[in-house]
């Protein structure tokens, strides 16, 4: 195999033949054959040339194996899993792991951190005191047969290829790039061995694609890798102009998913997490019909067994569950600061970008991956898109440690608010489901 030839093959809008991807991605990972400057240019030449369904299964396929793939030989049951392409507010594995699991599911989470504007679930977690993302691989495998979930970051062993070619793309201007990105994505989900998988994939103003086309691209070039691999895969497109729920900020999220788990969480985060679990019990043969499901995972929030479950990931992951029975137990900031409406009407942007990164600015985000954040940082929304609201209201409740954060903060935050003098109506929150 001789990079230059495939190099230019690709430039040329040919395609890549199986042996080839394989000893390309196995020598780049290795770093024996292939060196940085000649995969950053495949990088370049699939970026404007793309790769067809083949070449993507055969890429992907190759990624994956680049690393360990988990096997679960002691698990009769149906392993699903849920990936999220990222928002503001978007809380939503930390509720339907465990909900999915007290469903009978076994759930195999391997998430990740947030960066940029976006949370990551990982981050959230840790705002639990003693919470361990960090499991080996063996101990996590044994919990989610065990209480049949577990959600722990990627380990140097789960698609190694992905870290390196990750860090060549975010350098060298291919990350937007679909076949890269699904590829990416999926290499590390199939990596959990899993049978079925359900992509929430965002669209908006605080997602990675906001256009709705792109987000439909995206989820089909995820779905069609799911068919070339055998793992039966269906994305749910869902709406990131606003964010998700009222908690933006790490612990705030944990309150908010809580909450929900108790049956008190806002409508527009349990619909999502609702139908996503829903898909998933129907991935996992426990309910095919949709409404059925629904009822039955409403029926595991009412009786209190998905908290239970909760409660269980939380202790066996060495977390405190004490704070799962008084919040007060988790981290708070002692500052706070109230956003006040700046005029009076009817809200009709509330652009998630920005408030993502007005929780950023707090200390909920991080510039870089080696940055560290504030587990206590971030806002609460107490008006969303379309809420009638009068001068003086307050519209968001800020949070950080260092309270000369707060008005640079809140001026961002308003530069993403927009009142007008009409009632708006409602956005769907629920805008496709490919399958
Ligand atoms: N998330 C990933 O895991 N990979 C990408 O390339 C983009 C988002």
């Amino acid at each position: 195999m001789q990079p230059y030839d495939l190099i230019f093959n690709k430039r040329n809008g040919g395609t890549l033949q199986p042996e080839e991807i394989e000893a390309l991605i196995a020598g780049y990972t290795q770093g024996e054959g292939v060196t940085d400057y000649q995969m950053a240019a495949l990088l370049m030449a699939i970026y404007f040339r793309g790769m067809n369904e083949d070449e993507l299964g055969h890429w992907t396929r190759a990624m994956l194996h680049s690393g360990v793939v988990l096997e679960h030989p002691e698990i009769a049951g149906a392993k699903i899993d849920k990936h999220s392409t990222g928002g503001v507010g978007d809380k939503v594995s930390l509720s339907l792991a465990p909900l999915v699991a007290a469903a009978g599911v076994y759930v195999p989470m391997i998430s990740g951190r947030g960066l940029g504007h976006t949370g990551g679930t990982l981050d959230k977690l840790e705002s639990i005191p003693g919470f361990r993302t960090d499991l080996p691989i063996e101990r996590f495998k044994a919990q989610v047969a065990e209480l049949g979930c577990a959600i722990i970051g990627q380990t140097g062993e789960i698609a190694p290829a992905d870290k390196k070619l990750y860090a060549l793309r975010d350098v060298t201007a291919t990350v937007d790039c679909i076949p890269l990105i699904a590829s990416s994505i999926m290499s590390k989900k199939l990596a959990e061995g899993l049978d079925g998988l359900v992509l929430d994939v965002k669209t908006g103003r605080g997602a990675f694609m906001t256009e709705l086309d792109q987000a439909r691209q995206l989820a089909e070039t995820l779905i069609a890798i799911g068919r070339a691999t055998g793992v039966e895969t269906v994305a749910r497109i869902t709406a990131m102009d606003q964010p998700l729920g009222r908690a933006v900020g790490n612990a705030l999220e944990v309150v908010e998913a809580i909450e929900t788990l108790r049956g008190k969480g806002p409508d527009d985060f349990l619909d999502v997490v609702l139908t996503l679990s829903a898909e998933m019990l129907r991935l996992a043969g426990v309910e095919r019909d949709h409404q059925a499901a629904l009822e039955l995972l409403q029926g595991l929030i009412d009786s209190g067994a998905a908290f239970g479950k909760l409660r269980e990931m939380v202790s066996a992951q060495g977390g405190d569950e004490s704070v799962l029975d008084d919040l007060e137990r988790l981290p708070r900031a002692k500052e706070s600061f109230d956003v006040l409406a700046p005029e009076s009407g009817f809200i009709h942007v509330l652009d998630a970008l920005v408030v993502g990164r007005t929780a950023r600015m707090l200390g909920a985000g991080r510039k870089a991956i080696t940055d560290a954040i504030d587990p206590v940082a971030g806002l609460v929304l107490e008006r969303k898109r379309g809420d009638g609201v009068d001068k003086g209201d307050r519209i968001a409740i800020l949070y950080a440690r260092d309270h000369s954060l707060f008005e640079p903060a809140a001026h961002r935050f308003l530069s993403g608010l927009v009142i007008g003098e009409a009632p708006i109506g409602e956005q769907p929150l629920l805008i496709d489901r490919i399958a």
